[in-house]
């Protein structure tokens, strides 16, 4: 039997995964590495713990598995979009990365705004939004003038690892899309963006295919992970267009919820014509030559993470969860908004935070455990809402990530989003996109579309409920009222918070 590993690098951690030749996972390692969070908005992470935590996953997984190492023929990553990292002439780490979830740039995304108007969506397909790389060039450029001074090239947190791991320098066209600096359409770095905001065209790395080989395993590598020299690696992508290969959407017509840290609501598109004016994000697919349209709640997964560790650090999900379910539809009136980091669809808001609204005195831990699901799922919506009243037609969603590890959450996702929404088997998120990528790339199968033929089925299908639908149309246009109602209290506590 051959194998692939698909090395997913996340927000909390790094996770690879074994899969043979029939799709089937043979063994899975995942290692944790913290946020940098040295003020209110700045999210970083040091990228050499990307590395070395992966090289101990990796050791790991060729230890535990008992496969013969020369059986593990390709090697491909998925990858948190958007963050900044730094190499200097000597391809070493200039500063921290400063990650997707990092709110500092508001002033630059204005800037951007004002000085690239209508031409931004033109050429990216997408507006300026703290999270996306330009805006941090121009942080950079204006905060830290040397550290730009001193960049041969920048990368992301996924390229950055596998330029560790082969040598070889290069991004892929469905990270690349996230960095505001390509021009989507015709698959090259802007020279008028690049010219309009004076970055050197030479720190953009060379542009390559999500399913190139870019190279093998460096001998040093090789003896630290356990891995064969003789490994083959293939690009990758972002983690979102791996979430969709490794769901299997490859085709019009398919759609996609991931909650993982963020929160992914994201629709295939065979080319870049539709217009959705800018509200959802529009980015290269990891399949090559078409696209995926998508909206984003910055924290999803993150939100229950939060809630966990603040308000029951010893209790496990499941059973908070379990809880949960106790609770009623609407969680007794108990609302919750998200925002705990800002929020991007639909508002493109940096400074908005979140709430709970509706608290009395009849409320215990279980309701605000069910209003956090269910705010998590109603900002997800906001991104359906989007899709529909741009003529998509949703009625169909694979769910992928935390979000579909419990039944609970994935009927209040059915009867939330009024469509059927589907588990999968063996779900493995953006890591199996990423495995998929490696098996294409080595020729396994003829393309990406035959090898999620092959390695993806079906678990359940969870129908709308039509009574709960109803009950949570109700609560989801209350939901929809609290950013309005709130927003300006909130923007000026945000301030308080900052100003002494
Ligand atoms: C997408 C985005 C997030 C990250 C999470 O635009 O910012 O989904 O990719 O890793």
């Amino acid at each position: 039997m051959k194998y692939v590993i698909g090395v997913d690098l996340g927000t909390s951690s790094v996770k690879v995964l074994l899969v043979d030749q029939n799709g089937n996972i043979c063994a899975s390692v995942s290692k944790d590495y913290p946020l940098i969070q040295i003020r209110p908005g700045y999210s970083e992470q040091d990228p050499e713990q990307w590395v070395q935590k992966t090289i101990q996953a990796l050791k790991q997984l060729t230890t535990e598995s008992n496969v013969s190492v020369e059986d593990i023929e390709g090697l491909s990553f998925s990858g948190q979009m958007h963050g900044l990292v730094l190499l200097d002439e000597h391809f070493h780490i200039i500063r921290n990365a400063i990650l997707w979830n990092d709110t500092r740039t508001t002033s630059q995304c204005r800037k951007i705004d004002q000085q690239l108007g209508g031409k931004l969506l033109e050429i990216t397909k997408n507006p300026a939004l703290e999270g996306f790389t330009l805006p941090k060039i121009l942080w950079i450029k204006e905060n830290e003038p040397e550290n730009l001074q001193k960049t041969r090239f920048f990368l992301l947190p996924k390229d950055y690892l596998r330029f560790r791991l082969t040598g070889a320098i290069g991004m892929d066209y469905s990270d690349a899309a996230g960095t505001l600096l390509l021009d989507i359409v015709n698959k090259s770095w802007s020279t008028d963006i690049l010219r309009i905001f004076e970055i050197p065209e030479h720190i953009c790395p060379p542009l390559v295919e999500t399913e190139d080989m870019v190279g093998t395993i460096l001998p040093e590598v090789a003896f630290e992970s356990g891995l064969s020299p003789a490994t083959k690696v293939f690009a990758g992508g972002a983690d979102n267009a791996c979430g969709a290969i490794g769901a299997g959407i490859l085709s019009e017509g398919k759609a996609l919820c991931s909650i993982g840290t963020s929160g992914v609501f994201l629709s295939y598109e065979k080319d870049s014509t539709k217009n959705f004016g800018g509200k959802v994000h529009l980015f290269n697919h990891g399949q090559k030559n078409s696209y995926y349209t998508m909206g984003v709640t910055l924290a999803a997964g993150y939100s229950l993470a939060w809630f966990k560790n603040t308000f029951a650090k010893d209790e496990s999900f499941t059973s908070l969860l379990e809880e949960a379910a106790l609770s009623p539809i609407g969680a007794g009136g108990l609302i919750f908004t998200p925002f705990l980091v800002g929020e991007r669809t639909p508002y493109t808001d940096a400074k908005v935070r979140g709430t709970f609204t509706g608290i009395d005195s009849s409320h215990t831990k279980r309701d605000f455990t069910r209003a956090v699901l269910e705010g998590i799922v109603f900002s997800i919506n906001e991104s359906v809402e989007i899709f529909r009243n741009y003529g998509k037609t949703i009625d169909k969603v694979i769910s992928i990530g935390g979000g579909a590890k419990s039944d609970l959450w994935l009927q209040i996702q059915a009867d939330v989003f009024n469509a059927k929404v589907i588990k999968l088997q063996n779900e493995q998120g953006p890591g199996m996109g990423a495995a998929m990528i490696a098996a294409s790339g080595l020729e396994w199968f003829p393309s990406l579309k035959k090898c999620a033929d092959a390695f993806i089925q079906e678990a359940k299908v969870y129908e709308p409920i039509p009574e709960n639908a109803a009950r949570y149309q109700a609560f989801y246009q209350v939901y929809k009222d609290v950013y309005p109602r709130t927003v300006a209290i909130n923007h000026q506590l945000f301030d308080l918070k900052n100003t002494r």
